[in-house]
């Protein structure tokens, strides 16, 4: 569908790795995993996110008929503090909490490659913890994982100071601005009308850039606190060997942000990776970051996989129970009751197993199995269960079809392990691969 990505097969496979990884290394930073309901009331997010950021003006979603309003939540920030929020340990804790979240994520966009609709995003939110350390922290739990997966970026960081200097400063600069007004892009233009001006410092565009020229700066507000903060944040990065460069032009989209913020930005020219501080979400402070799953599956080169490769080799390193009987219903049920035995133990002992119950030409259908790289191939017909045995066949890596050993229908299971050398036993839910 336009505006989303399709993904299955073995690139599906690799996201679900993606995400369990990305867990593991959070637990190792004692972060614990949380979900909150995609449907949102819209009141969260017009709460928090300030009313000229691009998604609350524009970009989200909102269930029609609904009262209260309910939308698709279009970030996971919002929402992980309004739960915590309602905690009432949350108060009580010294350390704040720590957690890390992935799912679906919404926004009315113009879909391009690494800006969709529909978007899966990894984050951590570490509340209620103020210390200059909880940032650093985030920020190297995102490194760690960009670097594992070998994903290239640049960090970008920057102070947006209190809540009152960066206040400050939006005014000032539009008080210059104002008289350029003229000369910037249209973008910008409309950001300048819904009071955002510190996103126009984010702008690329030449007229922009003209613009500002000369424009007071960001770091001339930020007061005395906030920038011992910011350095000792840059000495924290140092000290963990995380390369990074201030940007000053840094500012982010979302209006809840005070203090630190960041950006790990991918070879393609997107952020892959973006977070920072707030003083008041739902009421309650904190740090953290999401990642854009699709994006870094575009970095990372994983493809979307196509429909027929997935389905040509659907069968990979699996087992086949043909069932070969006659017409009438009495012989198909007979032996369908008997594959579908046989593959309900193959199973239960960890084993990947299609069926096929066929009348047709049994050298066609093998031939067809062999294709799809199944590992397998175990056939029952009448005569066979008359004898109370099954014909195994091993297919070896290159498609080559063993003869037919003559197995009882008891042991076909141990049959296959011994076979194919099996040494590990699975346990339960655990597949065994050939
Ligand atoms: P964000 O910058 O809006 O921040 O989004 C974070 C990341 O989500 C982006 O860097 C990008 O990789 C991905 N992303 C955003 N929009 C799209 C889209 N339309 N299509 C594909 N990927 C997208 C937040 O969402 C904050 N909640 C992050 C945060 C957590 N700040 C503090 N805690």
């Amino acid at each position: 569908m336009r505006g989303c990505r399709d993904i299955l097969g073995s690139s599906l496979q690799k996201r679900y790795a993606m995400i369990s990884r990305f867990g593991e290394i959070c637990s190792t930073y004692i972060y614990h995993p949380i979900e909150t309901p995609i449907l949102e009331h819209a009141e969260v997010f017009a709460r928090n996110l300030g009313t000229n950021s691009d998604i609350l003006s524009s970009e989200m979603y909102h269930i029609a008929e609904t009262n209260p309003l309910l939308v698709l939540r279009p970030e996971g920030t919002a929402g992980v503090a309004r739960a915590l929020s309602k905690s009432r340990q949350l108060s009580m804790r010294s350390h704040g909490a720590r957690v890390w979240y992935t799912g679906q994520m919404f926004r009315r966009e113009r879909p391009q490659a690494g800006r969709y609709r529909q978007f899966t995003q990894l984050g951590v939110e570490c509340i209620s913890d103020e210390s200059v350390t909880s940032d650093a922290e985030v920020i190297e739990i995102a490194s760690t994982f960009l670097t594992e997966n070998e994903v290239q970026t640049k960090l970008r960081i920057n102070t947006l100071g209190s809540q009152d200097e960066r206040k400050r400063f939006d005014k000032v600069l539009r008080d210059y601005l104002k008289p350029r007004y003229s000369g910037l892009s249209n973008i910008s233009r409309i950001r300048f009308d819904k009071g955002s001006c510190m996103r126009i410092l984010d702008s690329k565009l030449s007229e922009d850039e003209d613009a500002l020229r000369g424009a007071p700066r960001l770091s001339e507000f930020v007061g005395e606190k906030e920038r011992r903060r910011f350095e000792e944040l840059k000495r924290l990065l140092e000290e963990s060997g995380i390369e990074f460069y201030v940007d000053e032009t840094l500012v982010r989209g979302l209006e809840y942000y005070t203090s630190t913020a960041f950006e790990f930005d991918g070879k393609l020219g997107k952020a892959v990776c973006a977070g920072g501080r707030y003083e008041d979400v739902e009421g309650i402070c904190g740090v953290g970051f999401a990642l854009g799953v699709e994006r870094l599956e575009l970095e990372m080169g994983i493809e979307a996989d196509e429909f027929l490769t997935v389905f040509e080799k659907e069968l990979e390193g699996g087992i086949v129970v043909i069932g070969l009987c006659d017409s009438n219903e009495e012989s198909k049920n007979k032996i369908g009751k008997s594959v579908r035995e046989m593959v309900r133990e193959l199973r239960r002992k960890g084993y990947a197993v299609a069926t096929r119950l066929n009348q047709g030409k049994l050298g066609k259908i093998i031939g067809k199995v062999v294709k799809s790289g199944v590992k397998v191939v175990i056939v029952i017909g009448e005569e066979d269960l008359n004898e109370d045995r099954a014909m195994v066949k091993i297919i070896s890596d290159k498609g080559m079809t063993s003869v037919p050993e003559s197995v009882n229908l008891k042991s076909v299971t141990e049959f296959v392990s011994k076979t194919m050398n099996v040494k590990h036993q699975a346990k339960e839910g655990e597949r065994v691969y050939l």
